[in-house]
């Protein structure tokens, strides 16, 4: 099966229509012939996607910067409340991380009520936040975070060898240092995962029974992403 484009990535809200293609351009991209002379039907369709929120943005360069002095290896290790198999992995800030994340929460709420149909009136509070300094042979695997609603992951930094050892890669699934999302059982004509190479500045954010993993990696250099947890109040 193709892997998904990350440009497929972008959130579609319900209910949106092809609106821009002619049949004939529909065709054309399935590799089919079909003269506009026997149009008959609409070429108009929508999507109506179902399942959990996986919400994504960017944050520029200046709020990136902020995020990257409050990750500090010399604030309390967290490693014994977590899944990773990782050896630096601590504290930061919550109060310092949800000033810098709240305009980015504000859109989160726009697009949770895109998704679900629904306004989310409930606050947002983070409940806690941390850094992971990931290196060669570590990794995050599978799991959710429980006792929370929503999680969040943002990727401060991406080694450049890292970056080339994943463009080398041809195997399936996301490849070394990605990080990927699975939902329901495996299904025929069905997306049950996605995966993603992070770029700097990515901020992801899902629900924490989301069940999501970290391949390893091979090259030198850290990968630092920051998580926190969230919940509904
Ligand atoms: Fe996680």
């Amino acid at each position: 099966m193709k892997k998904p484009s990350d440009s497929s990535t972008k959130i579609i809200a319900q209910n949106e229509t092809c609106q821009t293609m002619s049949i004939e351009d529909i065709a054309k991209d399935a590799g089919e012939y079909y003269p506009s002379k026997d149009l008959q039907i609409s070429p108009y369709y929508s999507f109506p996607y179902w399942g959990p929120l996986l919400f994504q943005t960017k944050l520029p360069p200046k709020d990136l910067k902020e995020c990257a002095k409050i990750c500090r290896k010399k604030s309390s290790p967290v490693n014994e409340t977590l899944a990773g198999v990782i050896k630096h992995e601590h504290h930061v800030s919550t109060k310092k991380y949800t000033d810098i994340l709240s305009p980015y929460l504000i859109s989160f709420r726009h697009g949770y009520s895109q998704w679900y149909g629904i306004p989310l009136t409930k606050t947002i509070k983070m409940t806690m936040a941390w850094v992971n300094f990931m290196v060669a042979g570590e990794f995050n695997p599978p799991h959710i975070h429980p006792g929370c609603d929503f999680s969040s992951v943002l990727f401060i930094k991406i080694p450049e060898e890292l970056k080339e050892e994943h463009k080398k890669f041809s195997g399936t699934g996301g490849g070394p240092g990605s990080l990927s999302f699975t939902y329901g059982e495996p299904q025929l004509h069905s997306l049950f995962e996605r995966h993603f190479f992070p770029e700097q500045a990515d901020l992801f954010i899902f629900p924490a029974t989301l069940s999501h993993f970290v391949t390893p990696f091979m090259s030198k250099g850290e990968r630092i992403s920051v998580s926190a947890n969230f919940q509904l109040d």
